[in-house]
């Protein structure tokens, strides 16, 4: 039996939120969603937003005012609802961050360069929306913008990375099991609170028609030509 998330998260909600109740969630068959999962699935849009951003790039370049740029600015404002009001700013900089610095060590350091990280991609993310608001790109604005994207891409590729494999293990690792499981609650409310729903749903459903509009639905295109023998 399959139970999606939402209804794992209604037996959860009955059982309360006391960290005995919780392994009903990992119970055979149903989805266990952790915080940790939430956030690296998120990451799953995020990325597929960076690759949207790589493949346009050259384009931008090459097309420059003729380049119809509605795709590339309905993606930079799903980065900043999802990505960055979102995922950034209520979840990690909230929780996530806080938990890893408190607990001491190496990786407190880490957080401060992601947090500039993302500062520094809310100002790429204000440029790009900027440049393709009239669905158009602005003339002179294509190898600038383009260069942004690619350097954007380049950034949050390694930081999503570095988050995944060192920030939200020790995040995990952080917490007692039973705070980190009210955590894992806690994001969803928070989503539900920010989306009026699934916002993670939402936005996969956003980046599918992105992808379809801009021809790159179909996941075969990116496996790689076979090398030289
Ligand atoms: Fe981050
Ligand atoms: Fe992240």
């Amino acid at each position: 039996m399959t139970v999606d998330r939402r209804s794992a998260l209604v037996l959860v909600g009955t059982a309360g939120l006391a960290g005995a109740a919780l392994p009903v969630r990992g119970a055979e068959g149903e989805e266990n969603v952790t915080a940790n999962e939430d956030l690296m699935r998120e990451h799953g849009v995020l990325r597929r937003i960076l690759i949207i951003y790589r493949e346009v790039a050259p384009n931008i370049e090459r097309a420059g005012a003729t380049m119809d740029a509605q795709a590339v600015n309905a993606m930079a404002k799903l980065f900043r609802t999802f990505g960055e009001q979102y995922h950034e700013k209520q979840l990690e900089e909230q929780f996530v961050f806080p938990a890893v610095r408190k607990s001491g060590g190496p990786l407190a350091h880490l957080t401060e360069i992601l947090v500039a990280q993302h500062n520094r991609g809310r100002e790429i993310t204000d440029f790009v929306i900027g440049a393709t608001k009239s669905g158009k790109i602005g003339t002179g604005d294509a190898a600038s913008l383009a260069r942004s994207m690619l350097e954007f891409a380049r950034m949050y590729e390694a930081h999503a990375a570095r988050e995944d494999t060192q920030i939200f293990p020790a995040f995990k690792k952080a917490l007692p099991k039973a705070q980190f499981n009210e955590l894992s609650e806690r994001f969803e409310e928070i989503e539900r609170k920010q989306f009026g729903g699934d916002g993670f749903d939402m936005a996969l459903d956003q980046v599918a028609k992105a992808e379809a509009t801009l021809h790159l639905s179909d996941l075969a295109q990116f496996t790689a030509p076979a090398p030289p023998k």
